[in-house]
């Protein structure tokens, strides 16, 4: 893998400043935002008036803590557009998020908020390893989904040239890859090894590809996961966190050359990690539920927002800004499978240990006499007889036994039958009786 660690000059000098210097911005751009929400958004209005707090009552950066946490329902609340501060007519663009049920969450950014945005994301990728000249196949979706169009924007803005594909039709992929030779990919990671798939049952070999580095998100992943893919495509895997009430991707990003955890870009987003059952500020290090105040959005800013994602603060390395460990997961898709709290990356991990095994993998939870049954249905690799699946099936059940503690049925499956998603992957299908 070639060495594309930037050079320091490359670099943003607020990348690198000193912390009491990134510590006095946030501390200046925090008490702006939260004036600024409290005085244009309804909902901020109340939601601080009912807590007695004002934004002048913002001294030091920790009495952040007094202010109230604001929620995916708030959104919901407010929908479509009413945690706008600025007229709508100033909002040049709106994103939307789906989820599961319910109305869709709907951010919006002015003019200058885009341009942030896209600062964040070329200053995201030019830490993944990408340079200006270099070529980039986007498959992350385009539309209201923040992934394609927020890349696309940083991209440009750094003068690499980008491929639009969006997410699927695999082989036409695959085609692109092999005839434009790009340098970048940016695609969920489970996708990508969809795509890898592909490469195969082409007859082509993955590690001749023209790419060096792919960008990878949207969705939890695993650093077993991280080697699978660097191994099989001889490339950087490097980790891109965002969410669209945040902004989209670009919040934080990993370092090529330290590939130990997402630099949260701080000079933009004020990260705290909370206890999710009392709310109480946590002390870096401590793991618990991501908490983000935006420092300079203009269309929606968002006041302590809770994530769902749960991971930890770390001190900076390759920058000055401190880092999130990798999201092991979403609050909201931890299962509790007999009484014992798993995630579905917890799987991932042991999947990709026996050999065998391919990364496509989905959870069904079932429940049976009120016990609660749980079943991975994974992927055989092509070339593994059925005595092997035998062995590959036995030994997962008894890693996810040894290791996670849960009692699992594993259903080993032929290449393709696991669920294909073109952007984020669907890992749990819960089946059990809604209480
Ligand atoms: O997924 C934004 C994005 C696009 C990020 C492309 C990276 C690349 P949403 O659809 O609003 O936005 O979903 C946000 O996805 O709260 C996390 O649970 C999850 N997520 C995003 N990035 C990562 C990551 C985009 N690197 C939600 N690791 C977040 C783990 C991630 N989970």
């Amino acid at each position: 893998m070639q060495d594309l660690t930037p050079q320091r000059f490359e670099l943003e000098p607020i990348e690198i400043s000193p912390v009491d210097v990134i510590r006095d911005l946030q501390l200046t751009r925090l008490k702006w935002s939260l004036r600024h929400a409290y005085d244009n958004v309804a909902h901020y209005r109340r939601a601080f008036d009912a807590k007695g707090v004002k934004p002048e009552d913002l001294q030091s950066l920790s009495d952040l803590a007094k202010f109230p946490f604001t929620k995916k329902t708030d959104l919901r609340d407010n929908y479509p557009f009413g945690m706008f501060a600025v007229p709508r007519e100033q909002v040049a663009r709106v994103h939307a998020s789906s989820g599961t049920t319910g109305k869709p969450t709907v951010v919006g950014y002015t003019e200058r908020d885009i341009e942030t945005w896209a600062g964040l994301v070329a200053r995201s990728m030019r830490a993944a390893g990408a340079r200006k000249g270099m070529m980039l196949h986007n498959a992350y979706g385009y539309g209201l989904f923040t992934g394609g169009l927020g890349i696309h924007h940083g991209a440009e803005r750094m003068g690499v040239t980008v491929v639009p594909i969006s997410g699927g039709m695999t082989e036409r992929q695959v085609q692109l890859i092999n005839d434009f030779k790009p340098d970048i990919i940016t695609v969920t990671p489970s996708y990508m090894l969809a795509i890898l798939d592909e490469f195969k049952r082409q007859g082509l070999d993955p590690r001749k590809t023209s790419l060096k580095v792919g960008i990878f998100g949207a969705e939890p992943w695993t650093n077993r996961m991280r080697e699978e893919i660097e191994q099989a495509f001889d490339m950087h895997a490097v980790d891109i966190y965002g969410l669209s009430e945040v902004m989209g991707p670009g919040v934080a990003n990993e370092c090529v050359e330290t590939k130990d955890g997402l630099h949260i870009w701080e000079d933009h987003f004020y990260p705290e990690v909370i206890d999710p059952e009392t709310g109480d500020v946590l002390p870096d290090g401590e793991k618990g539920e991501l908490v983000f105040t935006s420092l300079t959005k203009e269309a929606m800013p968002i006041i302590r927002y809770r994530t769902r994602d749960l991971t930890r603060l770390l001190p900076g390395t390759a920058r000055t800004m401190r880092r999130m460990e990798k999201v092991t997961g979403r609050s909201d898709d931890m299962m509790i499978v007999r009484g014992v709290n798993v995630f579905p990356t917890q799987i991932e991990e042991q999947i990709l240990k026996v050999p065998g095994l391919a990364g496509h993998y989905q959870i069904v939870l079932t429940r049976d006499d009120r016990l609660d049954k749980m079943e991975v249905l994974v992927e055989a690799n092509p070339d593994i007889d059925s005595a092997l699946r035998t062995t590959a099936a036995a030994s997962l059940a008894h890693h996810i036994k040894a290791i996670i503690g849960s009692t699992a049925k594993i259903t080993v499956l032929d290449p393709g039958g696991v669920e294909r998603s073109q952007g984020k992957a669907r890992r749990v299908i819960d089946n059990r009786p809604k209480e």
